[in-house]
């Protein structure tokens, strides 16, 4: 019998009493994809599977998707591995708020990652809920951004906005750097409507949103910055402390999450696949300029 244990009234769920080594996924994935919906980032500890048993959960939730700016395993195109070794300085991968890949076409709709290797101590991750911002968000911001697209560019892996050697992740990851290609505008929908719950949901990040549309840079970044704070208000977070075997699934629609970077000296393994799913455009609520509760 599986059961969920919510870690926050707003997002994150432990779901319990089930074992990925004996339980057929088939009988488990409709619950599975409901609580993903409904929680937007799910935790299964004690798991301890392998990467055969990685891709068929990663592939309840949708097809295995490819990510074009890391380097996958030689044999795996679909698994990449987050490292950071103990003596690695430097930032980590995903230690910023951010949305995976929202710079792309088609960014995941969610990813699946395995604890392999885990610090004693530090090198939580936080996720918060992209829907209950919306919920909260003032009418006065609700407004500027219905129906309007926001501007998302790749500025890690790009030239205009490369991150400085102090600050970027390690050599470990193997990530593309320097291509001009990630520096090419993306516009998505600012907003999204969840496609299962139809829940409105914020579709915005400080790591890829360089502004809003219609707007400069300038004029965006004051109204950026006021919703980002009010998104990571700590009422809209969760903060998962990791173990080895533990796997956590999340809808990168509906979520930011936050890798923290604080276990200099201790190794951190994990393996990571992803799956697609809708467009953001296709997640497009249907515009409508008058009403605020769409
Ligand atoms: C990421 O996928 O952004 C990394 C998350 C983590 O390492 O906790």
């Amino acid at each position: 019998m599986i059961a969920e244990k919510q870690l926050t009234p707003h997002i994150g769920a432990e779901i319990q009493g089930l074992d990925l080594n004996t339980i057929s996924l088939e009988d488990i994935a409709p619950a599975l994809v409901d609580a993903l919906a409904r929680h937007h980032v799910i935790f299964l500890r004690d798991q301890f599977i392998d990467l055969e048993q990685q891709k068929s959960l990663t592939q309840v939730f949708g097809p295995l998707s490819r990510l074009d700016y890391v380097e996958p395993l030689d044999d795996e195109p679909f698994v990449i591995r987050v490292l950071k070794e103990a003596d690695e300085g430097g930032g980590t991968f995903g230690g910023n708020w951010h949305t995976d890949f929202s710079f792309v076409t088609e960014p995941p709709a969610g990813s699946v990652l395995s604890a392999i290797e885990v610090p004693p101590v530090g090198g939580d991750t936080l996720w918060i809920s992209q829907a209950a911002a919306w919920d909260a968000l003032p009418d006065d911001l609700k407004k500027i951004l219905q129906g309007r697209d926001a501007i998302h560019v790749g500025k890690p892996y790009g030239q205009k906005w490369a991150p400085s050697k102090e600050t970027r992740s390690g050599d470990s990851m193997k990530m593309v750097r320097g291509d001009p290609v990630a520096d090419q505008e993306q516009r998505h929908p600012a907003v999204l409507k969840h496609p299962v719950t139809g829940r409105h949901m914020l579709f915005l990040n400080p790591t890829y949103v360089s502004r809003l549309d219609g707007m400069s840079e300038e004029e965006s970044t004051p109204i950026l910055d006021q919703i980002q704070t009010h998104t990571t208000q700590p009422t809209f977070c969760c903060r998962f402390h990791w173990t080895a075997g533990t796997v956590a699934i999340w809808d990168n629609m509906a979520t930011q999450h936050f890798a923290v970077n604080d276990y200099f000296g201790h190794r951190r393994l994990m393996y990571r696949t992803t799956f697609a799913g809708p467009s953001p455009r296709e997640l497009a609520p249907p515009t409508n300029h008058h009403a605020i509760d769409v």
